[in-house]
């Protein structure tokens, strides 16, 4: 399946999809393996979504790859998934380069160990110009600590005569976040049939469409992800107004 998927109406696609690719651990404790080898398999789903995504016209890709409580998960564990980020980031970077896909990390990734922040900052800094579609990893990311670090930088911005506070809007708050110049996320996709949210992108998904899946990450694939996209299609998004608003053709608030 591509972009020419008659069922998929360009208009209406999402500019910007996130997801928290969950299940790694379970799809390996099914099989009897190792949790590793289920973040193994992982990285070949995260491979064909990108890939899908930037065939089908995403502009923005966000994948939650580890949170900030997920430092609290067993060493070793810990230490697989960022010898398993450096491998990725290595082996991906010219197909990245091949498809104008811009890697941007976000979270506290200043928390990485020296070596995986080389390898970040090096592919990074290579895909910085491309237009293609904008991946952004979230590292080490929790939703409350960006909005505490965008009210500190906000604070200081204050403090320094640089800003006044009658001017802290919605707006301006976004352009303290991670995600400043993006647009929010039009679609949420959680793999694994958990319903919560786990800290992922407090601020930006007021107004997401959520879509939750049972499947396991590992074997989440693009057939799936064009059966959501169908889906979201026929959504009717509201922001707040009545149907009767939306249909006459008024804008969102
Ligand atoms: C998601 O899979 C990957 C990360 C959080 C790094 P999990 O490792 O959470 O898998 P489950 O939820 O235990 O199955
Ligand atoms: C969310 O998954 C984080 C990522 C997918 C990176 P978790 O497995 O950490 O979430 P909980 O613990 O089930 O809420
Ligand atoms: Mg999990």
């Amino acid at each position: 399946m591509n972009s020419d998927n008659p069922a998929l109406h360009p208009e209406s696609l999402p500019q910007h999809i996130a997801i928290i690719m969950d299940g790694n651990g379970r799809w390996a404790k099914k099989r009897s393996l190792n949790r590793i080898r289920g973040h193994r398999e992982g990285t070949e789903s995260v491979r064909d979504i990108v890939r899908a995504c930037r065939e089908i016209g995403i502009k923005v890709l966000t994948l939650y790859a580890f949170s900030t409580e997920n430092w609290n998960r067993p060493p070793q564990e810990v230490a697989a998934l960022m010898k398993l980020l450096k491998t990725f980031l290595k082996s991906e970077s010219p197909e990245m380069m091949e498809n104008g896909i811009c890697l941007n990390a976000i979270g506290d990734i200043e928390r990485f160990p020296d070596d995986v922040l080389d390898v970040l900052h090096e592919v990074t800094e290579t895909t910085r110009k491309n237009q293609g579609m904008i991946l952004n990893l979230a590292l080490s990311y929790g939703g409350r600590h960006e909005i505490v670090r965008a009210a500190q930088h906000i604070a200081r911005d204050v403090e320094d005569g640089r800003l006044q506070p009658e001017r802290i809007t919605e707006e301006l708050f976004s352009s303290y976040l991670y995600t400043h110049g993006m647009p929010d996320p039009d679609l949420l996709i959680r793999t694994s049939g958990e319903m919560r949210i786990s800290n992922f992108l407090l601020w930006q998904i007021a107004y997401t469409e959520i879509s939750v899946t049972e499947t396991l990450w590992p074997e989440f694939r693009r057939e799936e992800l064009i059966l959501i996209l169908r889906d979201y299609q026929k959504r009717e998004r509201r922001f707040g107004l009545t149907g009767d608003q939306i249909r006459k053709g008024s804008r969102r608030p």
